[in-house]
């Protein structure tokens, strides 16, 4: 949520600025903004709404500077205007402020900030924070941010320069992810390293409480006490080309596209030919045997993957799981204690509901194991083990590829637990390890149909609402289906188990009523097809998935997708290709901006 970009080097600042919040736009996309130190001043502009509004705006105007501090806005405290935008300055304009996260004591701060007469320009938490810098400063940058972030209670990254100190740049980090790029003579702060990755791919992911202090040519890192602290450089792991949309009109299909080869590319890392390679997981052998229950923790589409995730286990390793959102995990009473596992999913690694799980979680002895997609992420950092999804940047909001890739992980998981805790015989094992092998050219099969996915979505996009209709492993999927529907296309849609729709939803039935049914062949299959056939006599107006060569299906609908035959404990990693389609074709069709719904950020680090 929101995305900070700095630098400090040779170059013209504002160009790398602007260029810098185009690869973070997915993180905020309300308001822009950049102030660049040109000559003795700092040079702000901002503008409501996207970067370009802000790219025109900077074009047209005359300024020159070699360091600078930008940043793409998810409003919390102000709506989305001019004014709200950040950086912002303190009063005597000396100093300038990009920060994410919330400031939980702003109002008690700004209170007497004013006693004190300072001059207020906006409503957010974030200007207090360049007020305080400005009146701690005495002619040295860091010490003044030092001094000041001790006052803050929340979370947040900042990156501050001041017209005093031309050329260095400081960044802050808590809670919040702030990674510094290293290049020769210039040094580079962002949100997220896709800013700065089409100039360098060398690192510092920053950890909580340390403060980066940043010249051209020099990287410091101290902590909130003052105290140099090493750092270590890494190289990140993916190239420029993966954040580019290329010939793909959005990165929503690119990613939708992408999935057998993300599969495959799992496949090969955590599967030897005939067994597992999760070196990983070698010291918490002993652990897993033991295991009473597993709990599962995550926000949103991961937390679909999650549901997955609980009835494999369930299935093949006969241990109850219990899986929670991250909002609702940290405010009950969890059961979970020492002895417990805790498997916490994130593409992102910053998602604040799902790190205060797991915090809550290691609080009370368990141990967690993370299903994450980004290198040196939070949740990476706070976790026991780590089992990476390989799925590459994740630009789009909507999540697709991290999700197939986190059911991936997840079955693969299962079934060496289930080897561990011999719950399964090794033959069972090996034959699902067999067809996993098969999923990506069964994904691949789906993705080359559709532009048939298309039609169909051409004919639904005017309901005005949408069911979501499945069963058992595959009730998950029809959750998500619904997500990506209703998040990218703004139809309401709602995933619901088939079993349930006697209980209430299915007095929503009528000829107005889009009604998508996840009937592949699998053990409910014949409780299914009644449940569709109870739409059918309602006149709802449905679209099939089927198993290839159903016809019994086609009684009920023409729209009919069909898919490779698979077992059903891995079907929902095919079942979700087609509905992801659908969202995806539906908001295109309708004009939409795919990548950037409205109210959305992908990376949601405030609670
Ligand atoms: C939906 C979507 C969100 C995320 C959720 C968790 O398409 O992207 O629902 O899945 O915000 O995010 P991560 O996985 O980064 O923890």
């Amino acid at each position: 949520m929101c995305g900070i970009v700095g630098y400090t080097g040779k170059r013209e600042a504002k160009e790398i600025l602007i260029k810098g919040l185009k690869n973070l736009e997915y993180r905020g996309y309300d308001s822009a903004g950049i102030a660049v130190l040109d000559k003795n001043r700092l040079k702000v502009i901002k503008r409501k709404g996207k970067i370009k509004n802000l790219e025109e705006l900077v074009s047209k105007t005359s300024f020159s500077g070699s360091s600078g501090i930008a940043h793409t806005r998810w409003a919390t405290h102000g709506v989305p205007s001019d004014k709200n935008a950040h950086p912002h300055l303190g009063c005597k304009k000396r100093i300038a402020v990009v920060h994410n996260g919330i400031i939980e004591n702003f109002e008690s701060l700004k209170k007497d900030l004013l006693k004190k007469g300072c001059k207020f320009s906006s409503d957010t938490d974030t200007e207090i924070i360049s007020h305080l810098i400005e009146r701690n400063y005495h002619q040295n940058l860091e010490e003044a941010v030092r001094k000041t972030v001790l006052l803050l209670k929340g979370s947040f990254s900042l990156a501050v320069i001041s017209k005093d100190e031309p050329g260095k740049l400081v960044g802050v980090r808590l809670d919040s992810p702030l990674i510094v790029g290293i290049k020769d003579e210039e040094k580079f702060l962002a949100s997220d390293s896709s800013a700065f990755i089409e100039d360098t791919r060398r690192v510092v992911y920053l950890k909580d409480r340390e403060i980066a202090v940043l010249t051209p040519d020099s990287v410091k890192v101290i902590d909130f006490q003052g105290r140099k602290v090493s750092f270590k450089e890494e190289l990140l792991s993916f190239s420029k080309e993966e954040v580019k949309k290329g010939v793909f009109k959005h990165f929503m299909l690119k990613e939708i596209l992408e999935q057998p080869k993300v599969l495959e590319k799992i496949l090969s890392y955590y599967l030897k030919e005939k067994d597992f390679n999760l070196k990983e997981l070698t010291a918490f052998r002993d652990f897993f045997k033991k295991l009473q229950k597993i709990n599962i923790v995550a926000c949103g589409t991961a937390y679909h993957a999650g549901l997955v995730g609980k009835y494999l286990m369930e299935k093949f390793l006969n241990i109850p799981v219990e899986v929670d959102l991250g909002s609702e995990f940290r405010y009950k009473q969890p059961t979970i204690r020492k002895g417990d596992l805790l498997i916490a999913i994130s593409q992102s690694g910053e998602t604040a509901d799902t790190l205060a799980g797991v915090r809550l979680a290691k609080k009370r002895g368990a141990k967690i194991l993370s299903i994450c997609n980004v290198l040196g992420s939070t949740l990476v950092r706070e976790s026991d083990k780590v089992l990476y999804t390989l799925a590459g940047p994740e630009i789009s909001v909507a999540s697709t590829k991290a999700y197939s890739a986190q059911i991936m992980v997840l079955v693969i998981l299962s079934l060496y637990l289930a080897k561990l805790r011999r719950t399964l015989p090794d033959s069972l094992i090996n034959s699902y390890l067999n067809l996993l092998r098969k999923i990506p050219s069964c994904q691949l099969k789906i993705v080359k149909s559709k532009d048939e996915i298309r039609k169909i979505a051409q004919k639904y996009l005017n309901f005005g609402a949408f069911l979501y209709l499945g069963r058992n492993i595959n009730y998950p999927t029809a959750l998500e289906g619904a997500l990506k529907l209703k998040e990218i296309s703004y139809i309401p849609a709602e995933g619901y188990p088939a079993g349930e729709m006697k209980h209430g939803p299915i007095a929503l039935i009528d000829e107005y009523r889009a009604v998508v049914c996840i009937a592949n062949n699998s053990s409910v299959y014949s409780k299914m097809l009644s449940n569709v056939e109870e739409i059918f006599a309602r006149r709802g107006r449905i679209i099939i998935l089927a198993t290839e060569e159903d016809e019994q299906v086609k009684k009920y609908s023409r729209q009919i997708i069909y898919i490779p035959k698979i077992k059903e404990e891995l079907s929902p990693l095919i079942t979700i290709i087609p509905l992801q389609l659908l969202a995806y074709y539906i908001a295109e069709l309708k004009g939409y901006d795919v990548d950037k719904p409205r109210n959305l950020a992908k990376s949601v680090t405030v609670e």
